[in-house]
């Protein structure tokens, strides 16, 4: 992210190792459909088969819809939201983290909520799972560096594991850790500059916000470790950073937390980071971004403010300058 970097190959011009391999076992496979006679299978299962995800990702999650998803977008394909990623612990470079996440421990996994809270609590991921509906949200995608994408997650509001632990009100913040472990995590070392664990936060009224996700899958399917399994933020109106992989603490606090970028350099990645293209970063313009995976003549687009979820949550923001608080 973050750091002066050559510019990316595109990666539609990327074809991974996975999906390379993948390709060759549909064609394998529908070799055989063609030889066997495709009726003999349900079509259900022929669609488990033939897609490209069945072979990269984790489990089938159960699924309810929400009034909550961004419609009307083209999604992003699987292969580019799972081989372009900004993972700091697993290196440096977009292709780093599907490499070199495998040896994420994901299971047993706690996340443990503490702090200013009246019932501190810790959840087994598997109790974190049953305890809402999981719904499919969509949302944009915008990163700092300028680019997008468009993403089918799996998850529920975030304020539905808050109510549980009943906030004091004099916590005001809250802040999340993601999981951190230096035999796992080697990669990391490559920005020997980054404080671990990676921490971010939120105001009390943006982590209640109805938008803010606490996200375990993408297309309906376990996140891939890659992108933060077992559990992660997704805060859509803000740039990619706010939104911490991987968590295991969640602390409600009474202060503005420390947070992994703001700390790096405060002029360049502010606390609050909502989606503004009036405000831009000191090295690059936020007017415009690039959508990943889109041919290159049709991936220029114009920025939105608050990535286009103004009418949810403008009003958070009501009386602030936003130059000043970025
Ligand atoms: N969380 C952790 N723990 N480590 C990171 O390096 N990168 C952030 C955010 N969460 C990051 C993180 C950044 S800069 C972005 S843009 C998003 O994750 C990227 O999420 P994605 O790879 O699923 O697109």
């Amino acid at each position: 992210m973050l750091i002066g970097k050559p510019p990316d190959i595109p990666s539609s011009q990327i074809t991974s190792r996975d999906a390379y391999f993948n390709y060759l076992s549909r064609r394998r496979f529908l070799k055989g459909v063609a030889a066997t006679g495709a009726a003999a299978l349900g079509a259900e299962r022929l669609a488990e088969l033939v897609s490209p995800r069945a072979a990269l990702a984790g489990t089938k999650l159960q699924t309810v819809s929400s009034p909550l998803t961004t419609t009307g977008e083209q999604l992003t394909s699987f292969e580019d939201i799972t081989h372009y990623n900004n993972f700091y612990e697993f290196g440096v470079d977009k292709g780093d983290p599907a490499k070199n996440a495998g040896g994420l421990p994901t299971r047993p996994w706690a996340v443990k909520v503490d702090g200013l809270v009246q019932k501190p609590l810790t959840f087994d991921i598997d109790d974190l799972l049953k305890l809402h509906p999981l719904e499919n949200r969509t949302y944009r995608h915008r990163c700092v560096e300028a680019w997008s994408m468009v993403i089918p997650w799996v998850g529920y509001s975030l304020s539905e594991l808050i109510k549980q632990c009943q906030p004091l009100s004099t916590a005001k913040y809250v802040q999340f850790h993601s999981y951190f472990n230096w035999h796992v995590e080697k990669w990391a070392t490559e920005d020997a500059t980054i404080m671990w664990p990676y921490s971010e936060g939120l105001r009390m009224d943006e982590a209640m916000n109805p938008l803010t996700l606490l996200t375990f899958g993408l297309y309906g399917e376990t996140l891939p470790n890659q992108d933060g399994a077992p559990v992660r933020i997704v805060v859509p109106w803000k740039y990619g950073f706010k939104s911490a992989k991987s968590i295991v603490e969640m602390k409600f606090v009474a202060k503005q937390p420390d947070t992994t970028w703001n700390d790096q350099a405060p002029n360049e990645y502010g606390f609050y980071s909502n989606v503004n293209p009036n405000v831009d970063h000191p090295r690059w313009s936020q007017k415009t971004e690039r959508r990943i995976g889109l041919p290159f003549y049709e991936q220029r687009r114009t920025t939105l403010m608050f990535n286009g979820y103004g009418d949810q949550v403008a009003s958070m923001y009501a009386g602030m300058d936003l130059k000043k608080y970025y």
